[in-house]
């Protein structure tokens, strides 16, 4: 069997060495950084020649470094002779330009996928892709994992009474995901109906399903960007008398004012997964992070061996 070695961008080296540290594996040695007219450097310092890769870089912000020094962690993998590359891509930036909805804009997540795809990726591992379709943008097989597992360990360690819990959607196109969870819990289901004026601006307008009323309300969501939907929508059910309010999500972002905006909310707690680091700026008693670590390292083990990874859904959405 082909030695595995696993390498780090910068991106969130702590989740690599958590994943190195549940597989007993060393984290490779790689220098990264930057020429001083900033272009991009990569040395793998060990030989790969003939090794199964995975290298771990969720390309979250700063989005577009990142995921230039993922491309040229993979030509250097490629040009070392590795025997196959694997792209650990736990959160998957650009994913929600993944259609063309007005004139002249690009599809830039199909962009993205070529390129990964192009600089020689065998394979990808990801998490909760922002539309399960993106996995076609790719023409190597990809992983999409999900991180239902940890947030339900979330959910069901708040304290209340299962028939005082409703999760709640924070929006119409994340119905699906919040029916399986309703349906795993066994909660009831609300909707908000939530509309987008622009890139930043949300309003959130009706409420559909109920009532909230002295409830404890769960919301799920793949992400939390700038804070607006998931604010909105708890601003929406804390004026229709939901008692508590939890977000719990898989990628959090956190861009812009989310922090303040979240401090500002009436959401008691926001749990996201540390597919993406929290810099310290993003440090809140409000958040509270959740390991995919486990999930990633037993993923990594089985594409290793070839062996299935569908025991790992066992807990997903739905
Ligand atoms: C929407 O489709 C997504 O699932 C997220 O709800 C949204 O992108 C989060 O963005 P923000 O936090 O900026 O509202």
């Amino acid at each position: 069997m082909r030695e595995l070695k696993i390498f780090s961008g910068q991106a969130n080296r702590a989740l690599a060495k958590a994943i190195c540290n549940f597989l007993h594996l060393p984290l490779g040695e790689v220098t990264l950084g930057k020429f001083p007219d900033g272009e991009n450097f990569c040395k793998i310092e060990e030989d790969i020649r003939g090794r199964d890769i995975f290298l771990i870089q969720p390309t979250c912000p700063p989005v577009n470094d990142n995921i230039f020094e993922l491309l040229i962690m993979i030509d250097s993998c490629k040009r070392a002779s590795a025997a196959r590359i694997t792209t650990v891509i736990p959160y998957f930036g650009y994913a929600r330009q993944d259609r063309k909805d007005e004139g002249r804009v690009p599809i830039t997540a199909k962009l993205v996928a070529n390129l990964i795809t192009r600089a020689g990726a065998d394979r990808v591992l990801t998490m909760d892709l922002h539309s399960p379709q993106i996995q076609g943008f790719f023409d190597v097989p990809v992983d999409n994992m999900y991180a239902a597992p940890v947030l339900y360990d979330f959910v069901e360690s708040i304290d209340v009474a299962p028939d005082k819990r409703i999760v709640v959607s924070p929006d119409v196109g994340s119905i699906k995901r919040a029916l399986g969870y309703a349906k795993r819990l066994g909660s009831r289901l609300a909707i908000v109906d939530k509309r987008r004026d622009n890139a930043t601006e949300t309003r959130q307008e009706h409420l559909i399903g109920g009532p909230v009323e002295g409830m404890v309300a769960v919301m799920f969501d793949d992400m939390i960007s700038t804070g607006g939907s998931i604010v909105g929508a708890a601003t929406k059910l804390k004026a229709l008398g939901a008692a508590e309010i939890y977000v719990a999500a898989t990628h959090g972002v956190l861009c812009g004012k989310a922090i303040e905006k979240l401090h500002d909310s009436p959401i008691t707690t926001l749990a996201v997964t540390d597919t993406i680091p929290l810099t310290p700026d993003k440090v809140s008693p409000k958040i509270k992070t959740l390991s995919v670590a486990p999930l990633l390292a037993e993923a990594i083990k089985r594409i290793h061996h070839d062996q299935s990874i569908s025991i790992l859904f066992d807990r997903a959405e739905g």
